[in-house]
């Protein structure tokens, strides 16, 4: 493969083989002589404060080390604010930090820690605990909650406004020919990784090393060093293999730090893994919550005021919620709109992201309200979202740095075959089956880090390359990716090129949330790779023995390895050589833009789905989905359709399955396994199709990427909400919909 072919081939993973072989080692499949196994002890109640653990009986066990509870636990040294790990500063999931004192804020609040020699004899032991309790009455659910709640100056880590407005908004829905109004429950949501949560501590004298499954080993670093109080410079962070996360590794939840407490205090490694159950009240969760719209447009379709609340239960020390109405403030010219959160304290963790934070549940509010405004006003729903369309963002004026949307419709609707579609309810069959189809806007956020990205390149003289950056690759594809970006920038064949990443002791990279991984590393990877070539060009060219010599740089090109200018060439390998180099080395870095930019940067795409529904069972069944996405430059089409392919297949679990609920008498959650709490899987999964529109982008990154992490979920739940009610001619306004909505 040549280098011009780099960048947009649809290049297979480069981790791929280890991973399906077994070769590849997760955080917790780190051999260290010495090793002992953590198991965390969540608290029964989810109110109160612990009076009494009785240890003795698991301390008398064969091969138990420790059990660590908040009497002997060492306090931290500090417990730095919830700010996303985004901006590259300390991150950890919740300003709570447990087992510093006796309360209780949560179910599963971490109140033990039982270390031993195997994971079987830590578990043991930990059932051997005999924890008493004065509990007091929980409060958790939305019914509980909705009279104490208030609207917060600040959610999402103090990052966003807790309410958004423009113009008037009772002003514009008066004026409304038509209005509709309609309320939106959503169940709480699980992250599900195949991979839980997990952290193998080892302590090397007073130098800390950290296997963690994580988003961000930066983030991971930054946040333990201020936990513990010891220098960065002690600490280093590896992350080679992430088995998934969709956000629940987004943020430095305490495990983290707990698992290397755990060392110092037992002179050993420790490895601490989450069970599946203790992902469910350990790494935060999507909130349960209830959305309200109010659309209001003229009877030609134009809107005049959208209102779009929220309200949704946070935990006792953060004002967090998803922030749904991000997108439902821009993607529609309406001159008028108001968008408010109302949160309420309960005994929770803090929530956290989760594919899509907020952008999917809001969508889903405010594109099934849309289909049934083009219901009501008998205009065709691709139609209303064309006369609404807008190429500025209402809510600053500035102008998008690139969109696609409408493209999007267009080729989304005749790859799904849109065109002909009879508008009315209920009015297709298949035996037994009402047949439905339906569509929805998407829109995600192009969000820029806060800080600069570097990277590293370096070419060795016997013709291969290493280009090196922290990020972890949590599944997403970015390690392959990356090499396809090396050696595009480096003008190499991608077989010659390897990425190095997962590691602190490479360059900085923030976490890689909010669907930024892809610009921003790219962008800090180009940026490493151009310049070794430029070094390399201008050695060439300086080089009074070499061929180059007297060439302009800028006439330089150079081709797997081949500098060539005009009838003169020579490889990077050759003039090293002739050097008595071993190797050349450049590092990059990218500032992103700040927040002064003079566009606003959002990423856009059309779903589209058919249903069938089984009226008299209850049953729905996706059986296609179309999404056309513009997600700017698209580096690898392979993993990016397979992101948003994915993407999509989670707006499906979140339309039909995945749901969870906490029992209101005891705060606990309900569904707290893969048996109760269901996600899509392959026999769920119908035919799903990918349409990838590049749009070029100046503006954003370098390479003009914006990200195909989270929008293919965005949209995909509301298309299949509005399916169902074209199928049978029922609105469905909740999440998931479930067997008893339909019957
Ligand atoms: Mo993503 S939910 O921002 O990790």
């Amino acid at each position: 493969m040549t280098t011009a072919a780099a960048i947009g081939q649809p290049l297979s993973r480069v981790d791929g083989r280890p991973k399906v072989t077994g070769a590849a080692r997760y955080s917790a499949e780190i051999p260290i002589p010495g090793m002992t196994y953590a198991c965390l002890v969540g608290s029964r109640i989810a109110s109160g404060r612990v009076t009494g653990i009785e240890t003795e009986s698991a301390l008398a066990e064969e091969g138990v080390v420790a059990v660590l509870t908040h009497r002997n636990l060492p306090r931290i040294a500090e417990q730095p604010p919830l700010i996303p790990s985004l901006a590259g500063t300390a991150a950890p999931g919740q300003t709570f930090f447990p087992m510093q004192d006796d309360t209780v804020h949560y179910a599963g609040q971490h109140i033990a820690i039982v270390i031993a020699d195997t994971w079987e004899r830590a578990q043991h032991a930990a059932s051997l605990l005999r924890v008493s309790y004065e509990e007091t009455a929980p409060l958790t659910t939305l019914n509980q909650g909705r009279g104490d709640a208030y609207v917060p100056e600040h959610i999402f880590g103090g990052w966003l406004p807790g309410r958004v407005e423009r113009g008037d908004v009772d002003a514009g829905l008066a004026q409304a020919d038509v209005r509709v109004e309609a309320t939106f429950t959503y169940a709480a949501n699980n992250h599900n990784p195949i991979e839980p949560a997990c952290t193998t501590a080892e302590w090397q004298g007073d130098e800390l090393l950290l296997y963690d499954s994580t988003q961000g080993v930066n983030a991971t670093q930054i946040t333990v060093a201020r936990q513990l109080g010891i220098p960065l410079s002690k600490i280093r962070v590896i992350s080679h293999f992430v088995g998934g996360s969709f956000g629940s590794k987004a943020m430095i939840h305490d495990h983290v730090a707990l698992a290397a407490m755990a060392a110092r205090e037992v002179g050993r490694p420790v490895k601490l893994s989450l069970t599946r159950e203790q992902m469910f009240t350990s790494v935060g969760h999507r909130e349960e919550q209830e959305q309200q719209i109010v659309l209001g447009a003229t009877r030609e379709g134009r809107l005049t005021g959208i209102r779009h609340l929220k309200l949704s239960p946070t935990s006792h020390f953060d004002d967090w919620a998803e922030p749904s109405i991000g997108v439902s403030s821009e993607i529609y010219a309406c001159p008028n709109f108001q968008g408010v959160y109302r949160i309420f304290r309960a005994n929770t963790m803090t929530p956290t992201f989760m594919r899509a934070p907020g952008e999917a549940s809001g969508m889903f509010a405010l594109e099934c309200a849309m289909d049934e405004l083009a219901h009501e006003l008998g205009v065709e729903p691709i139609e209303l979202r064309l006369r609404n369309y807008t190429d500025v963002s209402p809510m600053t004026g500035n102008p998008w740095s690139s969109s696609g949307l409408r493209e999007c419709y267009q080729r989304g609707a005749a790859r799904f075959g849109w065109e002909g579609r009879d508008p009315r309810p209920g009015m297709r069959r298949d035996g037994n089956w009402l047949i439905g189809t339906g569509m929805a806007s998407a829109g995600y956020p192009v969000a820029p880090p806060a800080n600069p990205q570097r990277a590293r390149a370096r070419f060795y003289a016997d013709g291969t390359a290493v280009v090196q950056a922290a990020t972890p690759d949590f599944g997403t594809g970015v390690a392959t990716v990356m090499t396809q970006v090396a050696a595009d920038g480096l003008g190499m064949a991608v077989d010659r090129c390897r990425f190095e990443n997962g590691d602190t002791d490479l360059p900085n990279i923030a976490a890689a949330v909010g669907s930024a991984g892809a610009g921003m590393i790219s962008a800090a990877v180009h940026s490493a790779a151009t310049a070794l070539r430029n070094q390399l060009i201008a050695k060439a060219v300086a080089d009074p023995n070499g061929p180059l010599y007297g060439a302009n740089p800028v006439d330089v090109v150079v081709q797997d390895g081949v500098m060539t200018a005009g009838t003169a060439s020579e490889s990077y390998v050759e003039l090293l050589r002739r050097n008595f180099q071993p190797d050349a080395e450049a590092s990059g870095a990218w500032k992103p833009p700040g927040g002064d930019s003079e566009y606003a940067m959002m990423t856009f795409g059309a779903q589209f789905a058919e249903v069938a529904v089984d009226p008299e069972l209850g049953l729905v069944r996706v059986r296609r989905m179309t999404g056309a996405f513009a997600p700017g430059r698209i580096l690898n089409p392979k993993t990016a359709r397979s992101q948003l392919m994915g993407g999509m297949l989670w707006g499906l679990g979140q339309a039909l399955l995945e749901a969870n609920h906490t029992d209101p008498r005891t705060g606990r959650w309900a569904n707290t396994s893969l048996g109760e709490y269901l996600v899509a899987v392959n026999a769920d999964a119908p035919d799903v199709d990918v349409e990838l529109i590049e749009v070029e982008d100046s503006v954003v990154n370098p390479l003009g990427v914006k990200g195909v992490g989270e929008i293919g979920q965005v949209g995909a739940a509301a298309a299949i909400a509005n399916a169902v009610w074209h199928a049978t001619g029922r609105r469905i306004h909740k999440m998931p919909i479930t067997i008893e909505d339909l019957l």
